[in-house]
């Protein structure tokens, strides 16, 4: 098995269990990660009927759920949104959350989506799992209408320099494994995640790609004691 097949096999396995874990390890604070994404999102892009959203690595369809909530709350119409992801498990719990909403079983570097058809795409906690990382940007770039944006939601790597970094290094790289294997009982799914994390690109860097694919980051901040970063990129 490939590098990518393990992963999403990996996503496979939790599945069943992954909204709980979810919910233990972040402590709830993803939740406000969510909302700030969708809100920031919505204004930069400043419509207020907007045709098409795709949310690619959706999974659980946690972000899907926000968007429609924001939407909601702001009084957006969002015409279509449709969730993308290779797991056929994690789609198969966020089906059942969301049955009006439509899942297509893709990879983020091949979408089955028509060129220019997408005003959002967002990637929440997925871009790290994407080993053709690149193409997937160019992909999202054939894929939005110009000006449409790209919304990435993701645990960068951070310089350790504060004892803060300490602290969330020693809760990622110790506490949460314990605890996300004892939830899931694949302690390797939680292992792979702060070493995913570690393994990854820093904002900069991520910034780089997506401007050499023609996303020009507008956007970006980092929450919570830089766990989470948000990104926010607009098609030129
Ligand atoms: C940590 S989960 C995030 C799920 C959801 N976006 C959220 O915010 O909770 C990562 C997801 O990335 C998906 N994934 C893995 N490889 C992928 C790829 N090449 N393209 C798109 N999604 C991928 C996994 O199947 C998994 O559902």
């Amino acid at each position: 098995m490939g590098k990518q097949e393990k992963i999403v096999s990996m996503f496979n396995d939790i599945s069943g269990k992954y909204d709980i874990a979810n919910r233990v390890l972040s402590m709830g604070i993803d939740k406000s990660w969510r909302n700030k994404a969708c809100k920031l999102a919505f204004d930069f892009y400043g419509k207020n009927r907007i045709e098409k959203i795709a949310d690619v690595a959706c999974g659980t369809g946690d972000m899907i759920d926000f968007w429609l909530k924001i939407a909601k709350q702001n009084r957006i119409e969002v015409e279509n949104i449709v969730g993308i992801d290779p797991s056929v498990g994690m789609m198969d719990v966020a089906k059942k959350k969301l049955p009006e909403v439509e899942f297509i079983e893709a990879g983020a570097a091949n979408m089955p989506l028509e060129s220019e058809s997408t005003d959002i795409i967002s990637i929440s906690y997925g871009i790290r799992n994407v080993v053709q990382r690149q193409e997937a940007f160019y992909e999202f770039a054939r894929v939005l209408k110009t000006n449409g944006l790209v919304v990435i939601s993701e645990f960068t790597k951070n310089e350790k320099n504060s004892p803060i970094d300490y602290l969330t290094d020693f809760y990622m790289n110790k506490i949460l494994p314990t605890l996300g294997g004892m939830i899931t009982k694949n302690k390797e799914a939680y292992t792979y995640l702060p070493n995913s994390i570690d393994e990854f690109l820093t904002t900069d860097n991520l910034c780089k790609e997506l401007k050499e694919a023609g996303l020009e980051p507008i956007y970006t901040k980092a929450f919570s004691m830089n766990i989470s970063t948000l990104i926010i990129a607009r098609k030129v």
